[in-house]
């Protein structure tokens, strides 16, 4: 197989290099949106497009573009994307992957010599993982017009900073209005974080769809009392009732024999102390599937349940909605493009669905967008222990260059925008 290729030491240089950024003295990785530590690895992003050679761009949710001013004038832009925010305590290939890879596929076309018919731009969204500021996907979703710029700015996170005010503080708020680059497709390359491709023995993953994400946050208000004098029978118990909603959620989508999957990531107890009855219990919901009317049948049935519960607990519940996205189904001449590449050089590739969220999830509002996973070893991620080997890596950048190559030369049969 000739063509350009990517220069695999630069790239995983670069994710090794990125992934050193943001590490606390016990030597976890967190990047939060908007952090100092976030700063940081957008600033080596940054350098690295610049190093390249290419023009870097701010807007005002603080997403990331470098774009490489190439063909037709006037011409819509290829866009490839993901994002550099982590969670707490993360790996260091989520998101990182992706950003890196497009940066690499550019300067590996330039270097070939290659002529596209269209500019090509790389991302890094805002604020993916929602971890401190909701939702999460922020910056594609105010990219492809489904947030206001307003609304995303005034966003309080979790530690009780405002997004807009952090984005200025680290020097991230740029002067372009978001969407101002209105991509012709859309491409992201991503670890799989999930079991599929290594337990197939599969290197390549054409992520056909994504399924819906509903995140909430409950809060549960009790009354404090005493945990030696109280009877059980006297208690209005806000710990207990949300340690309710917990095996609920397990039970019932256990039950179901269905693709729903529902989490609480977080809890949190007041007056948290030994010998006191909780007096309030705030906790979120993450519900995931792939089909819209389930997800909203789970939603629905949590909700009778909360109802339920106040009445026969004798506590009152308040639910506030965090995120909510739809499922999403990708391109199909973008997901034949990418099996072609696999093919080409000889990988085996399997269509799938993504469990985690995507900036490609918003990007598919406004163009043609597709995604390619490569295989996570032991199906783990949002973890220090997220790896990918290194030649899985490298050969899913090099498919996503051939697709990126024939994208923005126009030989797919995504349409010319
Ligand atoms: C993002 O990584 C998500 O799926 O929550
Ligand atoms: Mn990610
Ligand atoms: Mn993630």
């Amino acid at each position: 197989m000739t063509g350009p290729r990517i220069d695999g030491a630069r790239l995983l240089g670069r994710l090794q290099a990125l992934g050193a950024i943001g590490r606390d003295a016990e030597g976890r990785l967190t990047r939060l949106a908007a952090s100092d530590a976030d700063r940081a690895g957008r600033e080596a992003v940054a350098g690295w497009m610049r190093d390249a050679g290419l023009e870097v761009m701010l807007d005002r949710v603080g997403n990331l573009f470098c774009v490489w001013q190439a063909g037709a004038p006037g011409a819509a832009p290829l866009m490839i994307g993901s994002h550099i925010d982590t969670v707490v305590d993360a790996g260091i290939y989520d998101g990182c992957y992706g950003v890196l890879g497009g940066l690499e596929v550019v300067q590996a076309l330039r270097e070939a010599g290659v002529q596209p018919a269209r500019p090509i731009a790389v991302a890094a969204f805002t604020n993916e993982e929602g971890v401190r500021f909701a939702p999460d996907m922020m910056g594609s979703l105010v990219h492809a017009g489904g947030l206001g710029v307003e609304a995303a700015l005034a966003t309080v996170g979790t530690d009780g900073a405002v997004l807009g005010e952090e984005l200025a503080r680290i020097g991230q708020a740029g002067p372009h209005e978001p969407g101002f680059l209105r991509p012709h497709a859309y491409l992201e390359l991503h670890i799989e974080q999930g079991p599929v491709l290594e337990r197939e023995g599969v290197p390549i993953g054409a992520v056909a769809t994504l399924q819906g994400i509903s995140w909430q946050r409950v809060t549960i208000e009790g009354v404090a009392n005493h945990a030696g004098t109280t009877p059980m029978s006297m208690r209005r118990d806000a710990g207990l009732a949300a340690a309710r909603v917990v095996t609920f959620l397990r039970d019932r989508v256990s039950r179901a024999n269905a693709p729903t999957v529902a989490t609480v990531g977080c809890m949190a107890f007041e007056p948290n102390a030994i010998n006191v009855i909780p007096s309030r219990a705030v906790f979120t919901v993450d519900l995931r599937d792939p089909d819209e009317d389930r997800l909203r049948a789970e939603e629905a049935a949590l909700s009778r349940f909360l109802d339920e519960l106040a009445a026969a607990e004798g506590v009152t519940i308040a639910v506030e909605r965090l995120a909510r996205s739809g499922p999403v189904t990708f391109d199909p001449a973008i997901l034949r493009a990418i099996e072609d590449a696999a093919a080409r050089h000889g990988l085996r590739c399997r269509r799938m669905t993504s469990g985690a969220g995507h900036d490609a999830q918003m990007m598919a509002r406004i163009c043609p967008a597709a995604m390619i996973f490569v295989p996570s070893a032991d199906g783990i991620s949002h973890n220090p222990r997220e790896h990918t080997a290194p030649a899985d890596l490298v050969a899913g950048a090099q498919v996503l260059l051939d697709v990126a190559r024939r994208l923005a030369c126009g030989e797919t049969g995504v349409p010319a925008a």
